[in-house]
């Protein structure tokens, strides 16, 4: 099965679509042929584009994610992907609690492929600042690096 990953946080308008743009340039870096998505544990923000604070620190580094859109994890997704990366605990024991029985996604939090990050959160910049969002992007670009390495060694 070809690998899919898909970048899960709370409302997929900050952290995880961050987490799918800094993956999709490191997945190009590496020259991993994968599947990449990301979503949010709520429903608040279905069909919405990214916060304009995730667009603009994105933008800053290159990469335009004003057309991606929110959408909600869903039961298929743990069959879908092979890799379902949660951005904080909450997420991740929320991912826990609707994981189907046939699933067969690996679950992680982001840091823990950083060395020396594993069991850490990305913190929810959302009612922070620039600075909140620059912090976000280092540690979003951080672990898709990591990930995409480790994936292509595998893969
Ligand atoms: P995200 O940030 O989980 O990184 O997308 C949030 C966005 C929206 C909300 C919470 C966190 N919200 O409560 O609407």
């Amino acid at each position: 099965m070809k690998p899919a990953v898909l970048f899960v946080c709370l409302g997929n308008i900050c952290r995880s679509p961050l987490a799918e743009a800094a993956f999709r340039h490191a997945a190009k870096e590496v020259g991993l042929d994968v599947g990449i998505d990301s979503a949010g544990i709520g429903d608040w923000h279905i069909g919405q584009p990214p916060d304009l604070r995730a667009q603009a620190v994105a933008r800053r580094h290159g990469i335009e994610i004003s057309g991606y859109r929110g959408r909600q994890v869903s039961a298929a997704d743990f069959r879908l992907f092979t890799h379902i990366v949660a951005l904080d605990h909450d997420n991740l024991a929320a991912l826990k609690r609707l994981r189907p029985k046939d699933a067969t996604a690996e679950l992680s939090l982001l840091l823990d492929h950083v060395a020396g990050r594993a069991g850490a959160a990305v913190a929810d910049p959302y009612y922070g600042g620039e600075q909140e969002f620059a912090l976000t992007w280092a540690e979003v670009a951080m672990g898709a690096a990591a990930l995409a390495e480790r994936i292509a060694k595998t893969a």
